[in-house]
């Protein structure tokens, strides 16, 4: 039954009911939360109430309260994701992680932390850093992101190259499920092959299998300095050589982005940065960064590098950062990634991987292909070069005419799975990506998703209408 068509003082019914069921938690009705921020998607908030359970107990206590009643819940951390996995109905409730935001344990001696789901990234990048370590996972959305989140979501990011997506970095695991058991791994070492890994089933489950909870995730050394530099490349393939080379040096490579001229050239705009400085004239930017014992160990290192390279390459057009401050300005070039969207409201995204050698004839062929289906049609193209993982926003008002974006998917995803890669690299499925999903993937693989579904959440009220629809 839908909120609007319940029998009047049913909505105040169930409000009531759960503040008495959970005394602990702040509980938002409708008019609550009609005044909040819903954060990435408008329908993120589109619910008949919100629950900020203030422990696991509480989660819990929430998810039996949701199978007395028959009620969809929609697990919340940041509400940063991209793909609608997070939005709501008017019927449904949301169990929101926000206050579950302990750091509980920092051990550098075994390089772990323990922390709950609502902790964001960036919380939890300031308290390893502080010991010296890093989560191994880096992304724009770091301030809002949360543990949870980036583990349903099996985020990546920036350091995914080098430390792997967040599957690589959760050692355990602790969570909900939706028949209110509560699932207990917190295993805190790299090795166990005890059986089925089932804490994997919810790693990049975006909330359908059940509420992660609490997480042991893995940290690694944090260098002391680091430098960056941008870079005008001809394309992708050089820009590669260029990673290449800097991975046989001696400091570590800790970031690899790549933007085309056209993406770069709109967030230099938006952030009013002096274009004459830049190397805009390049079809493609290359933004590196070397880590060091300092900043200035980490500059020398990336100089040297880059004066190897001027030697077969007299041409090589770039900035060194000559200060912390500029090199953060460089990175806003790149993670300013809003002003596309401020340009193309609602903009149709993609984000997808494929080998990055074949970055530059996949761009080759996309460009007349779109233009095929609509000559306006122009895309911005950027993403994490490292690991093979592009970004596509179109120019377009979305969202588009079915015909339309069945066009545009099919020639955006149709030849990735010949070339080894995905349709959907580091944002997940949720509600935006099931065609795509019905489409590109395994008639077996989605059986057994299907499967795994009825197995965990046989009423189908842990997130419905989310990856499995
Ligand atoms: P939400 O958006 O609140 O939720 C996302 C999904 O996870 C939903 O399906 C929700 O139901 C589920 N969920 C949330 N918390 C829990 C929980 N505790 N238990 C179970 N399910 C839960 N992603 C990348 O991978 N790489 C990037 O480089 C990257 N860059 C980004 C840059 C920007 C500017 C933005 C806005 C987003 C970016 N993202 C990126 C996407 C986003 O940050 C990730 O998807 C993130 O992991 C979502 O975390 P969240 O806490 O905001 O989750
Ligand atoms: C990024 O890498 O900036 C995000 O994953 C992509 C986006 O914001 O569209
Ligand atoms: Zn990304």
């Amino acid at each position: 039954m839908r909120v609007e068509d319940m029998p009047a003082g049913s909505a105040l019914d169930r409000i009531a009911s759960l503040r008495a069921h959970l005394p602990d938690s702040q509980v938002l009705d409708r008019n609550a939360l009609a005044t909040r921020d819903p954060g990435w998607d408008a329908s993120n908030l589109d619910a008949f109430a919100l629950v900020r359970p203030d422990s696991v107990a509480e989660v819990a206590r929430l998810v039996a309260w949701c199978q007395a009643h028959r009620c969809a819940f929609v697990p919340q951390g940041g509400r940063t994701g991209l793909v609608g996995g997070s939005v709501t109905t008017p019927e449904q409730l949301i169990c929101d992680l926000g206050a579950l935001d302990r750091i509980e344990e920092i051990d550098p001696d075994s390089g772990i932390a323990v922390v709950q789901a609502g902790v964001t990234l960036g919380a939890l990048q300031e308290a390893a850093a502080a010991v010296g370590l890093h989560p191994g996972l880096d992304l724009a959305a770091r301030g809002s992101a949360t543990i949870g989140g980036l583990i349903a979501t099996n985020a990546g990011g920036i350091t995914a190259f080098r430390t792997g997506v967040m599957r690589h970095r959760v050692l355990g695991l602790e969570a909900v499920l939706p028949d209110g058991r509560l699932l207990d791994d917190m295993t805190r070492v790299l090795k166990t092959s005890a059986g089925y890994d089932v804490k994997q089933l919810l790693i990049g489950a975006e909330g359908t299998l059940g509420i992660v909870t609490r997480a042991v995730i893995r940290l690694d050394p944090l260098p002391n300095g680091r430098a960056t530099a941008l870079l005008g490349t001809t394309g992708a393939a050089r820009a590669l050589d260029i990673v290449r080379h800097l991975q046989g040096g001696s400091a570590p490579l800790l970031a690899a982005e790549i933007m085309w001229s056209g993406f770069a050239a709109v967030t230099c705009a938006a952030l009013g940065l002096d274009s004459a400085q830049l190397p805009l004239r390049s079809p493609c930017l290359l933004l590196v960064e070397l880590g060091g014992a300092s900043f200035e160990a980490a500059r020398t290192a990336l100089e040297d590098a880059l004066a190897a390279l001027v030697e077969t390459e007299p041409d090589l057009d770039g900035i060194v950062c000559a200060s912390i401050a500029q090199s953060a300005q460089l990175w806003r070039l790149r993670e300013d990634t809003d002003a596309l969207y401020r340009l193309h409201p609602q903009a149709p995204s993609y984000d997808i991987s494929l080998p990055a050698r074949e970055f530059d004839g996949y761009v080759a062929r996309l460009r007349p292909a779109l233009k095929a289906i609509d000559q306006a049609i122009e895309p911005y193209l950027f993403g994490h070069l490292a690991d093979g993982n592009l970004h596509i926003v179109l120019n377009q008002p979305g969202p588009l005419q079915p015909d339309a974006r069945t066009a545009i998917e099919t020639v955006i995803y149709d030849e990735l799975r010949g070339l080894g890669g995905s349709f959907s690299a580091e944002h997940g499925i949720g509600s935006k990506r099931i065609a795509a999903l019905k489409r590109n993937a395994d008639p077996v693989k989605l059986a057994l998703m299907a499967e795994l579904k009825r197995l965990f959440d046989p009423d189908n009220l842990c997130n419905p209408g989310k990856i499995v629809a």
